[in-house]
């Protein structure tokens, strides 16, 4: 991997925790004629055009309209509100958190040099409303969000925001919005037609988890000033890498591999990625939604019921050593923990020298806070090797453009090669649907009244509540 990004995988191994708890060569060398030949399945994948979401670096074209849109609108709106929601929302708060200095949103006008970015992921009222209280319609740009054009929770706000954006606007509400969606199919690819709104495409074949760098999540991070190109160079370098047949030399696959081997043969099945950054932290919030909805499946590819699928938690370097830690190093040794480490904090905060005789503080004086969180995160690494618990980590020169892309296109095309290896699709999510059913249901959507009906007589049922 390149030097700015790194995967040092050493203590996810036997000899470094333990041949009952660490993975052993033999068994990664059992794999690789599997991880050869579902590589080469990728490969021909996407060659054959069926997974574009490889080559989503080479649209240059898409990257000039998203840029000229963008410079445009970064002068007229100071603010900007992405609604969406799953895999059209985690990677716009994403790339906020990580490229942006962290409470963006919070700073006076003068020390912003461009919008602020809300990002209201949930159909909860008061989050939406409070948004909408800081945000007047004449200074905002609502950037709709959806693939299929159906999301409820999408819909709804956007149906919400519309009435003060009319009643504010009149005619000039349409300059307020803009859509990112399907470029043929669903009710916004329809309404961008009949209302005359600028649209943004996502290209067909790319799911929403996988979506992060078409205008799903290069728009919304094009808006905050940040440079997608570089953005984009990051991932190029990193798809040098992501079909090396060479286990060593490829980080997707090692990652998978590792995971795979640990869940499937010691039960480790829930994974703890566990940034020393509070930029990182919505980075592995995405990859859970990433990891979660593209591995956990019912059936498997031959159709058989297996349940499978490990548990991706997002926990916050060093905070949460006072939180969660002790669990991680004394509990069950039933997880497994990628950390992430900046090398370099792009920011420098020194404790002073205030109190040179009370010995228990003066340690810290004159010290660096990134001196103190690299020895934190160094030593919940050594603590967890210690007890046995397999762990590897992403180490970035510098959180920049395109260590973080980079980051995040490797965790993708991990996830393929993941679901390869637990033999699931990787990118359907049939158990969502059975929630969204049941909500038309209960809104009264036609086409759904079966499903009312019965939920209705579920509901007759006598209740047993405390
Ligand atoms: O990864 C996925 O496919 C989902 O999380 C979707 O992104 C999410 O359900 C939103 O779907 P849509 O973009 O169609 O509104």
């Amino acid at each position: 991997m390149s030097r700015r990004l790194q995967l040092d995988i050493t203590r996810m191994f036997a000899d470094a925790v333990g041949k009952d708890f660490g993975v052993s060569r033999d068994e990664v060398d059992a794999l690789e004629p599997r991880l050869k030949a579902l590589l080469q399945g990728l490969e021909a994948k996407r060659k054959g055009g069926t997974l574009p979401f490889y080559d989503l670096c080479d649209a240059e074209d898409r990257f000039s309209r998203i840029e000229d849109y963008a410079a445009k609108a970064r002068t007229k709106f100071k603010n900007v509100v992405v609604l969406g929601i799953g895999g059209s929302a985690l990677g716009a708060v994403a790339l906020r958190e990580a490229l942006k200095p962290l409470h963006w949103n919070e700073l006076p006008d003068d020390k912003r040099d461009a919008p602020r970015l809300f990002v209201p992921d949930n159909s909860d009222p008061e989050l939406l409303a409070a948004i909408m209280d800081i945000c007047p319609p004449e200074e905002t740009l609502y950037n709709i969000i959806t693939k299929s054009g159906t999301t409820g929770e999408t819909m709804a706000a956007f149906l919400a925001i519309l009435t003060p954006l009319k009643e504010a606007l009149g005619d000039k509400y349409r300059e307020h919005l803009v859509f990112t969606t399907d470029p043929a199919k669903g009710n916004l690819r329809e309404l961008s037609r009949t209302e005359g709104i600028t649209s943004f495409t996502i290209p067909p074949g790319v799911g929403g988890r996988f979506s992060i760098f078409t205008p799903v999540g290069l728009l919304p991070a094009a808006l905050l000033g940040i440079d997608i190109r570089k953005m984009m160079s990051g991932v190029a370098e990193q798809r040098e890498r992501i079909f090396n047949r060479n286990f060593d030399e490829n980080p997707s696959v090692a990652y998978a591999t590792l995971q795979f081997l640990s869940n499937s043969v010691r039960g480790q099945n829930i994974h703890v990625m566990m940034p020393y950054s509070n930029a990182m932290f919505r980075t592995a919030d995405w990859f859970r939604q990433l990891w979660a909805e593209s591995l956990g499946k019912r059936n498997n590819l031959k159709g058989d019921t297996v349940f499978t699928g490990p548990t991706p938690v997002a926990a916050l370097g060093a905070t949460d050593q006072h939180s969660q830690v002790q669990l991680y190093v004394e509990g069950p040794n039933d997880k497994t923990f990628t950390f992430i480490f900046p090398k370099h904090y792009r920011r420098k905060v020194k404790s002073g020298k205030h109190f040179p005789d009370m010995e228990a503080i003066d340690y810290l004086a004159g010290k660096g806070m990134d001196e103190l969180i690299i020895a934190e995160g160094k030593a919940t690494q050594r603590a967890l090797t210690s007890a046995h618990r397999p762990n590897m980590a992403f180490i970035m020169e510098e959180i920049a453009e395109d260590t973080v892309a980079g980051l995040m296109y490797i965790l993708e095309a991990a996830t393929l090669v993941a679901g390869g290896l637990y033999e699931v699709n990787p990118l359907d999510q049939p158990g969502v649907e059975a929630g969204k059913i049941a909500t038309y249901a209960l809104l009264g959507k036609s086409g759904y009244e079966e499903e009312r009906a019965t939920i209705q007589k579920e509901d007759e049922r006598e209740a047993r509540i405390i």
